[in-house]
């Protein structure tokens, strides 16, 4: 299974809108296998088809060691507000307090096209918010205030060039001297 490429900010991709997924097939099933794979050599917890370039309605998670796959997610309910410090793993080294529900109700299909409902608080819920907004187009350098996502955008400035063709060849990284205490938070 190849790694993919992980499209950074910059790239058109991730400001589109998916497509529903309207089959489970092969392909669909290789490309969650992938991006499985890909989402764990970033040392992510969460990873959107945009993200690898696709217009799949697609996202994968890994929150304490559980996978999920949600295929055609929708929040079905919310309730609360929490901030949470959140990075991107397509905009990397970037991080942002963004204030998010503080329980969601998800309902999706899984890899075998099942539906099934899942909750989510902390992590599982910030991340399964922050996959589903990557579905619509959307980053969470937008929840952002003016003048932060200004700042942030300062520091992406000296980060982009790194990624030509707007493209993090996540093979050719070396994480050890990533900061630990955002391990949880590339989504
Ligand atoms: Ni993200």
């Amino acid at each position: 299974m190849p790694l993919l490429g992980i499209r950074v900010l910059g790239d058109p991709v991730l400001r589109e809108e998916t497509v529903l997924v309207d089959a489970i097939t092969p392909a669909l099933q290789a490309l969650i296998d992938d991006m499985f794979e890909t989402m764990h050599a970033a040392r992510g917890v969460g990873l959107a088809a945009p993200q690898v370039g696709r217009a799949e309605r697609v996202a994968v998670i890994e929150v304490d060691g559980q996978p999920h796959v949600l295929i055609n997610p929708e929040i079905i309910e919310r309730e609360g507000t929490l901030k949470w410090e959140e990075g991107c793993l397509s905009i990397p080294e970037i991080y942002g307090d963004v204030t998010r529900s503080k329980r969601v109700v998800v309902r999706a299909m899984n890899r075998d096209g099942h539906t099934f409902e899942i909750e989510g608080t902390e992590l599982l819920g910030v991340c399964m918010q922050h996959e589903i907004d990557h579905l619509h187009g959307k980053l969470f350098i937008d929840h952002l205030s003016f003048l932060k996502r200004q700042k942030v955008m300062a520091l992406w400035d000296a980060e982009k060039d790194q990624y030509p063709n707007f493209v993090r060849d996540i093979s050719k990284e070396v994480h050890d001297d990533d900061d630990p205490a955002h391990d949880d938070e590339r989504l």
